[in-house]
């Protein structure tokens, strides 16, 4: 049996916060959920409660707390807010997995804002150098994960990091979810992975995909 983990997520009361809730609560790990306004994160607890009695599953009101009882600590907060909650959590991470879904696109969805030769994820790393960042659901979109089949494909889920042991524990949790994990590389893959999900978001917008769509690999 695989080893349960308790896993926080900062920002949980958001798109992507409150779809991963949701989908990691099917499972049989510990959740402690993490927002700034308490009727979402009630209503997300009910949601999650309603839908699984025996969900374990947590309300906590400090990122420092959660962090340090947390073995991984998902951030779904968006990029510019990154470097304050890395500022708050860092004691409290050291070798533990942080995991990266920041696409850090500028407000008309046609940039980055990171540096040319950087990504949000490898950003994260500079500021939490003690923790183990890995790339993940960065190209996977909020309404995906309550339906990770999209017209019969199984969504690839891409994770990238430099620590074999940490991405191969998130490939464990991606696929408990539903998704399909590709191991993409090393943290600078995220690079890629962010701008792939650029290349997407356009791609929904130019042809209507409703914002339910994602990456497939095919091969033999
Ligand atoms: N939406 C998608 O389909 C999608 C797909 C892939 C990756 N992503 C990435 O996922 C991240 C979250 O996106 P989202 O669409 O879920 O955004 P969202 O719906 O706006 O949710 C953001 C969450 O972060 C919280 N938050 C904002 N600023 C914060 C701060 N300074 N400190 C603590 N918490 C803060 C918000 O809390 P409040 O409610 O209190 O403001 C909310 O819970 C982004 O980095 C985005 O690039 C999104």
């Amino acid at each position: 049996m695989k080893t349960k983990l308790t896993i926080a997520i900062i920002g949980s009361t958001g798109n992507m916060g409150s779809a991963i809730a949701k989908s990691l609560a099917k499972g049989r790990n510990r959740l402690m959920l993490l927002g700034r306004d308490e009727t979402k994160l009630n209503t997300l607890y009910n949601d999650i409660h309603t839908q699984n009695n025996d969900a374990d599953v947590e309300m906590v009101g400090c990122p420092k707390d959660a962090s340090w009882e947390a073995d991984i600590v998902i951030l779904a907060v968006p990029y510019a807010a990154e470097a304050a909650v890395a500022e708050e959590i860092k004691p409290y991470v050291t070798q533990k997995i942080v995991v990266s879904i920041a696409n850090p696109m500028n407000d008309t969805f046609d940039s980055m804002v990171t540096p040319a030769d950087s990504s949000a994820a490898q950003e994260l790393q500079k500021l939490l150098p003690d923790a183990q960042v890995v790339k993940a659901f960065n190209t996977t979109y909020a309404a995906n994960f309550a339906e990770p089949v999209i017209g019969d494909k199984q969504a690839d889920a891409f994770v990238a990091g430099d620590d074999e042991l940490a991405v191969q524990t998130v490939a464990g949790l991606v696929e408990s979810m539903g998704l399909h994990p590709v191991v993409a590389g090393n943290l600078a893959t995220s690079h890629t992975l962010e701008h792939m999900q650029l290349l997407l978001i356009q791609l929904t917008v130019k042809n209507g995909y409703n914002w339910h769509a994602g990456w497939k690999i095919l091969h033999n």
